[in-house]
């Protein structure tokens, strides 16, 4: 029996929700939160501001956003019994299974549910926003034997996440390039990550099963993860030399390069225009990365040969450079894309719940019918 649709693998090109929380234009490299191009907010707003903007839906007032901000400092902390339930990962294990695991606790801590109740969605964010940097933080501190550093109070967001990451406070710049790479990672509409969230989000569950159901979603090599494969990438090729030679050796064999190409994207993403712009900015102040000249060579070899078919630098092919510069070990760069999407997975949470209608795609059936029962020991 067919179902008289297409199958369409990925789901690709199929609508699965109606949304107004952004906006993508992959020919013309347009990102948009809420109608604001991302150039514009990354210059001038905050990623609270940000977080506040697509889980409501416009600009906080000054008030707004002094309150968010002030409820967001008082939650920080984690309870001594979750970072008791932390210290007995392994230090082996990856930090976002890590984060997978406290981020689902949370609800055994907070079990209340009232999905229909203001004030307690306005908590659930809060409390998701506080909480995730500092569990990232403290498992990374405690999987190198060590007390997790507390947050500071007298730091901002991204200034504390660098702090209890570090355990010096960053310099301004330092803080202020990663607030501005929180609020490029913050949402980028139905991807892989918070489609899982939505679905999660449609059976009504509590919103620490939804987060936890993305982060794990994330963590999947296709999703998360390739601005690290982009550092080991630049380490094997060594040399601005080398770089022509491996360019054609991936042309050769097919080879993808990572931190090129996107599913959207068809000219060079406006995030990783920004995030160059950043890099060159943090290597003013501390001195360029090693790596960076062999990526700008690589970027214009790329393009050479594969600009024609619409593949260019995408996010994360800065990225990585970046966040090494700002002191954060390569295997935390995912658990810092979850830390700035968690305000995207939040945004479409609560969109989710006011339109609500659980999930239930269809399939095509290619199984058999009608088989006969054959017991055990007359099989062959
Ligand atoms: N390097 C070389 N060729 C690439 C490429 C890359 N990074 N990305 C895509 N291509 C080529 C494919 O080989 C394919 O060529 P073909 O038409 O001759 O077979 C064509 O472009 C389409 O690629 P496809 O993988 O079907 O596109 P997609 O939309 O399904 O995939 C990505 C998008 C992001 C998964 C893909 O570009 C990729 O794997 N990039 C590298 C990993 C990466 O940086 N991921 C982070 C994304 S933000």
């Amino acid at each position: 029996m067919t179902t008289g649709c297409e199958f369409k693998p990925g789901l690709e090109g199929i609508p699965a929700a109606q949304s107004s929380i952004s906006f993508v234009d992959g020919k013309n490299g347009i990102l948009e939160y809420r109608g604001i191009p991302i150039q514009e907010l990354a210059e001038k707003s905050s990623f609270l501001e940000v977080a506040y903007l697509l889980i409501w839906g416009e600009l906080p007032t000054y008030q707004e956003l002094e309150d968010f901000k002030n409820d967001i400092l008082y939650h920080r902390r984690i309870k001594y019994r979750i970072r008791d339930m932390m210290k007995c990962f392994p230090e082996t294990g990856h930090p976002m299974d890590s984060l997978q695991t406290s981020a689902a606790a949370l609800g055994l801590f907070y079990s209340r549910r009232a999905l229909d109740d203001p004030e307690y969605i306005r908590h659930a964010v809060v409390r998701l926003l506080a909480k995730i940097p500092t569990m990232v933080a403290a498992a990374n501190s405690m999987r190198k034997g060590n007390d997790p550093v507390q947050p500071n109070d007298s730091l901002d967001y991204a200034a504390n996440f660098l702090y209890m990451m570090t355990e010096r406070r960053p310099y301004d710049l330092q803080a202020k390039i990663f607030d501005i790479c929180l609020m490029l990672h913050a949402e980028h509409t139905i991807n892989a990550s918070t489609f899982s969230a939505m679905v999660t989000a449609s059976t009504l569950t509590d919103p620490y099963a939804v987060i936890a159901s993305a982060v794990g979603t994330l963590a999947g090599p296709l999703h998360g993860g390739a601005n690290e494969e982009v550092l080991l990438m630049l380490e094997e090729i060594g040399s601005v030399e080398n770089v022509r030679g491996y360019v054609e050796t991936c042309v050769a064999n097919k080879q993808k390069i990572m931190g090129f190409g996107h599913r959207v994207y068809k000219v060079k993403d406006p995030r990783a225009v920004i995030l160059q712009r950043l890099a060159e900015e943090l290597f003013e102040l501390e001195g360029e990365d090693p790596y960076y000249k062999i990526a700008l060579e690589l970027e214009k070899i790329v393009e050479e040969k594969y600009g024609h078919k619409g593949i260019f630098a995408n996010v994360d092919f800065y990225s990585g450079l970046v966040y090494r510069k700002l002191g954060i070990p390569s295997d935390l760069f995912t658990p810092l894309f979850a830390i700035a999407r968690v305000a995207g997975w939040l945004a479409h949470w609560k969109e989710q719940l006011g339109v609500n209608r659980i999930f239930r795609p269809t399939q095509v059936y290619t199984g058999v019918h009608n088989q006969i029962y054959i017991p055990v020991e007359k099989r062959s």
